[in-house]
């Protein structure tokens, strides 16, 4: 079989930069892509993932591997959000070590952005750092999460807020793994995938609109859905190679803090409603309608414009309804927000649909914030 799969470049300097290998079967590649990355004296390797995850994928990421002469030990994780904890990343760590992974060796991340996060964690903290391979199984980790090196646990104090950089090695993502992903894992994907066109590529954007508008979402047609997982690669991979560490106090269009575009208030919808209701994806898909609403009314956002975003997050797929919930409480969480400067929450607001810019929170007037939560929320 003759396969020809995308290959997106994260530029981040001669040694650490990493390649993305995007296509239907790229699984298949795992075992040459990992041999590339970690070079001939390499071997072993740790994959990590779930019970779910592995159950469907987990045979042929091992025998690409084995295929490359690598020992593979494996290790799965609880399925689910509360499972990114400090918890599970001891028991990983008790894993590699058990596992004999030097230095030199690898871990395979294989699932989710949960699992990514936890596995990319802990690589880096086991002997002080040792290779991470991404093999992301979602359409949001495929498009976001796998690629930029950062990882994250939750702790009591919060979600995400305790991590580090660790930049994978390589990224391999096979789009064909998207055929068995639940309905409403899609649509929180083609949210963070509506998302980065909005905030930052407006050709993005209005391709992911046409390929939505066709009603694809995760169509047989390979081909198509893999180039334009591939596109969604090529712009993160830009924005992170512009501000690999999202570099306080940097607030421009450019910016790592634009792909928080739609966060503040989906944070605050998924802490108002205890983390049940909303997949992340879906909270993000209200928060940027807010958002777009907030610019509006502010009068920085042409109406045919939210209209095009509105537009967008429709296609993405069927939201949970959130009409029944208080604006006054999503403000509320609102405020709390984890990327505040100086005790105000930054919004990441339109100008227009792919340019972004950072607004202070005492720009934006308490009413005004009110009525635009309530307005996205009644949709
Ligand atoms: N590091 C980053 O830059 C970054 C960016 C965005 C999100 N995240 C993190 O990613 C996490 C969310 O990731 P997610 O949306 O991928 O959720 P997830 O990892 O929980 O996966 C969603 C569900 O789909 C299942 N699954 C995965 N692949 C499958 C497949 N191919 N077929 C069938 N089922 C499959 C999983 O087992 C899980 O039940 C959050 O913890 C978030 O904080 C990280």
């Amino acid at each position: 079989v003759s396969e020809s799969f995308r290959r997106v470049r994260v530029a981040l300097g001669a040694r650490r930069g990493y390649e993305i290998t995007v296509g239907a079967g790229a699984l298949s590649r795992l075992g040459d892509v990992t041999r590339r990355a970690v070079g001939r004296e390499a071997r072993r390797v740790a994959v990590i993932s779930n019970a779910r995850v592995f159950a469907l994928y987990g045979a042929r990421a091992v025998a690409s591997l084995r295929g490359q002469d690598f020992r593979v030990a494996r290790w799965l994780m609880g399925d689910g959000e509360r499972h990114k904890s400090l918890r599970t990343a001891e028991r990983a760590l008790a894993f590699l070590a058990e596992s004999g992974i030097e230095r030199g060796d690898a871990v395979v991340a294989l699932g989710g952005g949960v699992v990514g996060d936890l596995a990319g964690f802990a690589s880096a903290l086991h002997l002080r750092g040792v290779a991470v391979v991404q093999v992301p199984t979602t359409l949001l980790a495929q498009v976001d999460a796998s690629v930029g090196g950062k990882t994250a646990v939750n702790t009591a104090a919060g979600k995400n807020l305790v991590g580090v950089f660790q930049q994978p090695r390589a990224v391999v993502a096979d789009t064909a793994t998207l055929a068995t992903l639940p309905a409403r894992e899609l649509t929180a994907g083609w949210c963070e995938a509506v998302k980065q066109g909005a905030c930052g590529d407006r050709k993005l954007f209005e391709r992911t609109k046409a390929f939505l508008a066709e009603g694809k979402r995760a169509d047989a047609d390979g081909r198509r859905l893999a180039e334009l997982v591939a596109a969604h690669c090529e712009f993160k991979a830009r924005v992170v190679a512009g501000d690999e560490r999202e570099e306080v106090g940097r607030t421009d269009a450019r910016s790592r803090r634009v792909l928080n575009f739609g966060h503040t208030v989906g944070h605050a919808l998924e802490s108002a409603t205890q983390f049940r209701r909303f997949r992340h994806g879906e909270a993000v898909g209200y928060g940027m309608l807010a958002a777009a609403e907030i610019s509006f009314r502010l009068g920085m956002l042409a109406r045919t414009e939210l209209e095009s975003l509105r537009e967008a997050v429709r296609l993405a797929g069927r939201l949970p309804p959130a009409d029944d919930i208080d604006p006054k409480l999503v403000c509320r969480a609102a405020r709390t927000d984890k990327k505040r400067r100086g005790g105000h929450t930054q919004w990441v607001l339109l100008e227009r649909v792919g340019r972004a810019r950072v607004v202070d929170g005492r720009e934006v007037p308490a009413s005004l914030l009110r009525a635009s939560v309530g307005a996205a929320l009644r949709r």
